[in-house]
């Protein structure tokens, strides 16, 4: 990509696990950062570079003044719900925080002139897909109020870049996000976990007394639902490839169509393209943790699909994308560094 001078980018749910590793690499790579982030998941600490502005998506006044103030050159949308069973459970939940408010915040954005847009979308859209690894022409069609919730965002992202062709947004859809920071400065930091690795990793420490496996009759080969699980790290580089190229052409960026125009609007999967089952998730955390950690085969988990694994060419020639971590043992072990830091931190060692 050729943009490189520093950028300023607006970050909502930067405080937040997926947002705060994005938010540390972007201060890495010498862009300055503004986090929106209500801190009702995410938290004050894991905001390692930039400012913070505790904030609530449904605040308008107080999104718009932070926007005009701040003025940035892109913005990064995380701040959502993210949990598959709770959003079967709470449905309304999923609409207000993933919907409604990516509205206000369109709405403010687009009232600020801002005209890139980075999206944190997932590929809960797919529902269960026909065909895997599954390619971002698949059908949609969530089979959970989560994935209906970001499809809507979706929607009216490909709406508005038709009617405003100033505007052009990334839309990243994640497949299964795990693992932290390498160097142990970040990880996911949630006070009710549902996250499989987290719930595993826990468990070996003793923190859930067992690890439930949601469903062993999936038509899999082993018959626990397969995911393409992708590092915190990885991730968050797609981030910085995606602003790399919606910036690429800063300053002359006109909207007409013709040479100089925004770079087109995109939408990639985010995953390696390689999937791996429950049961095998569950193997290499136990010979990670070397804890032989107690597991007990439970119904289905409401919402789940069997197989999700990510087509990942066009991220990889679209946005130039190369993974450092796609490594299910390096995920792990460094997902359990940051657990055991968070064990040592909370028993006061
Ligand atoms: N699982 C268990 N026991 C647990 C937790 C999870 O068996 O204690 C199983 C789930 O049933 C599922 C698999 O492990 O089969 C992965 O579940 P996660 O909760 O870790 O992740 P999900 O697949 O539900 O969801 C995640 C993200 C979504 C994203 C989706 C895409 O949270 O944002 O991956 O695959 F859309």
């Amino acid at each position: 990509m050729l943009q490189s001078s520093p950028l300023k980018v607006f970050v909502t749910g930067g405080a937040g696990y997926i947002g705060s590793h994005v938010v540390l690499a972007l201060g890495e790579a010498g862009h300055e950062v503004l986090v929106y982030d209500n801190l009702s998941t995410g938290s004050r600490a894991a905001v390692l570079h930039g400012e913070l502005v505790v904030g609530d998506l449904a605040d308008n006044i107080l999104l718009r003044e932070t926007l005009e103030r701040f003025r940035p050159d892109a913005v990064m949308h995380f701040a959502a719900s993210i949990e598959v069973g709770e959003s079967v459970r709470a449905p309304l939940k999923y609409y207000r925080n993933n919907s409604a408010n990516a509205l206000n915040l369109l709405e403010a954005v687009r009232a600020a002139g801002i005209d890139r847009f980075i999206f944190s979308s997932t590929a809960a859209v797919y529902g269960n897909p026909p065909v895997v690894p599954v390619t971002e022409e698949a059908p949609l069609n969530p089979i959970n109020p989560y994935g209906a919730s970001k499809l809507v965002t979706e929607t009216m992202l490909r709406d508005l870049a038709a009617a405003d062709p100033a505007f052009s947004y990334v839309s990243l859809r994640y497949f299964n996000v795990a693992g932290a920071d390498p160097f142990t400065r970040l990880g996911q930091d949630y006070a009710n976990p549902t996250h499989l690795i987290t719930r595993a990793l826990k468990t070996a420490l003793g923190i859930f007394p067992k690890l439930q496996l949601f469903g062993t009759d999936y038509p899999t080969p082993d018959g626990t639902c397969i995911r393409d699980y992708i590092h915190v790290a990885d991730l968050a580089q797609a981030h910085l490839d995606a602003l790399a190229y919606l910036c690429s052409d800063m300053g002359t960026c006109t909207g007409t169509g013709s040479a100089g125009a925004c770079p087109p609007s995109l939408i990639c999967n985010c995953g390696y393209g390689r999937g791996f089952s429950v049961n095998e998730v569950v193997a290499m955390a136990r010979e990670v943790t070397g804890i032989d950690f107690p597991i007990e085969t439970a119904g289905r988990r409401e919402g789940d699909p069997a197989e999700l694994v990510a087509a990942s060419d066009r991220i990889r020639r679209t946005l130039g994308w190369q993974p450092r971590h796609d490594d299910l043992e390096f995920i792990l072990k460094t997902a359990w560094a940051w657990e055991k830091k968070l064990a040592d931190k909370q028993s006061g060692r």
